[in-house]
């Protein structure tokens, strides 16, 4: 069963590979209108509004905190009673050094603020924040996706892997359309979350 969607798809495979173009669309249009420029790097605004404009056609939560628990593979990411809160304290982090920034990115993916669409929208958000800082973006065409994934599952308890894997793949390219495209690429496909309620924490 697919989640309950704008284009009243029912098949998840249909609704990943519809998700697929229309978001990646979207993000070619973000790119292409220098929109991203304009936003505050580090900031849930600019979080918030790149989900938007990415997923507005296809969710109607788009660019809105969850109202759902989300877990996947076991980890339980912010339950939403304290969603917020977390949300307030990932902005305040420093994000001056490499290590500040991934360190954040690392915050932001435990807070995971969105029903869907999180991994996309919160690479981009890294990446802002990487180009507004260090005058460098990841490469993503250069990150192996299994390995992100492990490193990423890994990175609420060490962010060793993910820091030495993103830091490998750095370059100055900033403004290249192609390698801004390659982070929009699903790391998964048709994989879901389970939703747990809060009194079983
Ligand atoms: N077990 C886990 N523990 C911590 N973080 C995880 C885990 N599994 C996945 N993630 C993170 O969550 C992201 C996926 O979130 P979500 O499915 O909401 O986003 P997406 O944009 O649909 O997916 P993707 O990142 O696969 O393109 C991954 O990119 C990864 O950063
Ligand atoms: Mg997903």
């Amino acid at each position: 069963m697919a989640l309950k969607n704008k284009l009243n798809i029912e098949n998840s495979a249909d609704l990943a590979r519809e998700e697929e173009r229309i978001s990646k669309k979207k993000a070619a249009e973000l790119f292409e209108s220098g929109m991203l420029d304009k936003l505050k790097a580090g900031s849930f605004k600019a979080l918030s509004f790149i989900h938007r404009y990415l997923f507005d056609d296809i969710y109607d939560f788009a660019g809105k905190i969850r109202t759902v628990n989300l877990a996947k593979s076991n980890f339980r990411f912010a339950p939403v009673m304290y969603l917020k809160a977390a949300l307030d304290n990932v902005e305040k982090m420093p994000q001056s050094t490499y290590d500040e920034i991934i360190e954040k990115y690392v915050e932001m993916n435990i807070a995971h603020p969105f029903r869907e669409g999180n991994g996309r929208a919160t690479r981009i958000w890294l990446d802002l924040i990487l180009k507004h800082e260090l005058k460098k973006v990841v490469d993503w065409s250069k990150v192996d996706k299994d390995d992100y994934l492990l490193a990423m599952e890994r990175s609420p308890i060490k962010d060793i892997e993910i820091k030495v894997l993103l830091q490998n793949a750095l370059t100055d390219k900033i403004d290249d359309r192609e390698i801004y495209m390659k982070g929009i690429d699903h790391s998964y496909y048709y994989e879901g979350y389970t939703t747990f309620k809060t009194e079983e924490i």
